[in-house]
């Protein structure tokens, strides 16, 4: 049951989710923290804290990875200062000793909330308080929360005194920090940094390309795209998949043959109208695929992004008002992004997307990331 718990928080299937809960309930296996701690895992990945919160709470006797798995779940919900009021619990009220782990967990929400003091005296206190040596992951947090507070020239420093070879993700993430914040000379750098550990990676190309068209330079935009080109580095394609009564759909950029293709495609349009005219202007900045092509060509393609479809599935297939979520295997774009936003507002839905790197709340015409991701 931990496995089914464990695929089901993967898949962020809560219908199933909650079946398995209510299986683990009738066969008295929800008494063992392996099986709670799952529990808590699957409902934080399904976006319901709430109830991973209900089972933490009335967990009697916790130990350190129960912890762990409730301080994580607040932390990809976005909820900071909740992560870290709860790791203070757990070592002043519970008396345990945290690990390297945990305190990943409770940095990576210091950065979602832009905590930079909390995540500072953390970071101090690993290893002057737990005698803990800092690992990769504990920096990559470190230049994360830095990133995000636009502090780039800090998070560039720390990553040079990291006493190893800074790992190729500490300079993929300072690269996203540029891309938030348009930096593009730390951008550049970053990117030289990764280009001599690995080139061929899909996603640091269309960062950087992302930041150059931030910026309106659109000649290097086309230059790292032909760079992609030349180099055969091939677009790991969108996916994204939503829960409709207890079915798993997926869909994946540009598939027409889906089987609900026909009835797909009709809501797709309804809904892009709806956004026009409720003056949604499609942000082209983002596609790189085919900077060659015109305007049009590029709104196209923004149209079909997977998330998009399973949403204007999701609204199609459910009564009003559900909550549709969605969890989308790369980073949302900058215009789904705004389209969520909207979508939530003029269809009075909320939509929970869950994407490589955290959950987005869309609600009432706002998101959860505050508009950084
Ligand atoms: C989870 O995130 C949502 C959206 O930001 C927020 O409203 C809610 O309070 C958070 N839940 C917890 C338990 O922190």
């Amino acid at each position: 049951m931990v496995g089914v718990l464990s695929a089901c928080a993967v898949a962020g299937a809560l219908e199933l989710g909650k079946w398995a809960h209510a299986y683990v309930e009738k066969h008295r296996m929800d008494g063992r923290l392996s099986v709670r701690t799952a529990l808590i895992d699957m409902y934080s990945k399904c976006g319901y804290i709430d109830r991973a919160l209900e089972v933490f709470e009335s967990t009697p006797v916790r130990n350190l990875v129960l912890w762990t798995s409730m301080i994580n779940g607040l932390a990809i919900n976005g909820s900071g200062n909740k992560a870290v009021e709860f790791f203070d619990r757990m070592v002043n009220d519970d008396d345990i000793k945290p690990d390297a782990i945990v305190l990943i967990s409770v940095l990576s929400a210091c950065s979602h909330g832009g905590l930079i003091d909390e995540g500072r005296r953390l970071f101090d206190e690993l290893k002057s308080r737990y005698n803990l040596i800092p690992r990769m992951e504990h920096y990559g947090c470190m230049v994360d929360l830095l990133g995000r507070a636009g502090r780039l020239d800090e998070a560039l420093e720390l990553i040079r005194r990291v006493p190893s070879e800074p790992s190729v993700i500490l300079w993929r993430t300072l690269l996203g920090a540029c891309r938030a914040h348009r930096n593009v000379q730390i951008g550049e750098l970053a990117m030289k940094e990764i280009q001599r550990r690995e080139p061929r990676h899909h996603g640091d190309h269309v960062l950087l390309s992302n930041i150059y068209a931030s910026v309106g330079r659109w000649e290097d935009v086309a230059y790292v795209r032909r760079a992609m080109k030349r180099m055969g580095v091939s677009k790991e394609p969108g996916c994204s998949i939503i829960e409709v009564d207890g079915q798993i759909y997926s869909f994946v950029v540009e598939d027409a043959t889906h089987r609900h293709s026909e009835e797909v495609r009709a809501a797709l349009e309804r809904m892009t109208r709806r956004l026009r005219e409720a003056g949604h202007v499609p942000d082209t900045r983002e596609v790189v695929a085919r900077v060659e092509g015109g305007e049009e060509e590029r709104e196209e393609k923004l149209v079909h992004h997977s998330e998009k479809v399973a949403v204007a599935f999701g609204l199609i297939r459910t009564v009003p008002g559900t909550t549709l979520r969605v969890v989308k295997n790369l980073r949302v774009c900058v215009d789904c992004h705004a389209a969520m936003k909207l979508i939530s507002e003029i269809y009075g839905r909320e939509i929970v997307l869950r994407d490589r790197n955290r959950f987005h709340h869309f609600k009432s015409g706002s998101c959860s990331c505050d508009d950084y991701w």
